[in-house]
């Protein structure tokens, strides 16, 4: 499947991006869709919070990965993270979060449960191609779970401020992101530009789990300038 492709200055790119997402929830007001955490999302977020939050509230938002076993305090946690930089702005009716207080698995089968039948995926795209926390390795067919940590996840973690690399993350699979009845891929900046290349026009590999992406029918993918920069069509 040929994913559309919208590439936008890289000033004109958060408002495009939550302009659109407002369209989509003006349409269907009770969207259930999974938000990522991360640099990239942060000025849509930001261009978000200041926009009229009514058309969220009775929206559904899942929280596609986090680190396991970071404190609530903890700057890099996602759960927390997601709820300073929006949930807290736009007041969906529900946030569902990776709830770590018990047992691990028992988490991850929650989690799995939330993220099916999803309207909408919005995913960031890893330096190292990974998809969520769907690293290196993974497949179409990997399942929401426990994951270690590829190395330059844990060095996001550190940029994202937190206090020790954490080792494990939980992740929405590959293979439920590709049930969601559609998929949004963001991606800004040059240090991308290489990674999207490969994962539109490479070869589909686990090497690169965002390649994967492209099986999916309807795949938009939502880039700046700089992280289109070296895509030949
Ligand atoms: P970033 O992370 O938006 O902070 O670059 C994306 C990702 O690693 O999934």
């Amino acid at each position: 499947m040929t994913p559309t492709l919208h590439v936008f200055s890289a000033a004109a790119w958060a408002d495009a991006v939550a302009a659109a997402l407002i369209d989509r929830l003006l349409a269907q007001p009770r969207l259930r869709l999974c938000l990522p955490t991360g640099e990239t999302p942060a000025p849509l977020y930001a261009a978000l919070a200041s926009a009229d939050a009514g058309v969220w509230s009775q929206a559904t938002v899942v929280l596609l990965d986090d680190y396991v076993g970071l404190s609530a305090d903890d700057p890099a946690a996602g759960g927390p993270r997601l709820r300073r930089e929006i949930v807290d702005h736009v007041r969906p009716a529900a946030f569902i979060e990776i709830d770590q207080s018990g047992d691990l698995d028992a988490a991850v089968r929650r989690h799995d449960e939330a993220a099916r039948d999803l309207d909408l995926a919005i995913v960031g795209l890893g330096l190292n191609g990974h998809i969520g926390f769907n690293e290196p390795g993974s497949t179409a067919a990997s399942p929401t779970r426990v994951v270690d940590l590829h190395r330059r996840s844990r060095e996001a973690a550190a940029g994202y401020g937190a206090e020790e690399a954490p080792e494990r993350g939980i992740t929405i699979g590959l293979a439920r992101l590709l049930e969601a009845r559609e998929l949004w891929l963001l991606v800004t900046g040059a240090r991308k530009a290489e990674i999207l290349r490969a994962a539109l026009e490479g070869p589909e590999t686990p090497d690169v789990p965002a390649s994967f992406l492209r099986r999916h029918p309807n795949l938009r993918v939502m880039a700046d300038d700089a992280a289109a920069s070296l895509l030949t069509t």
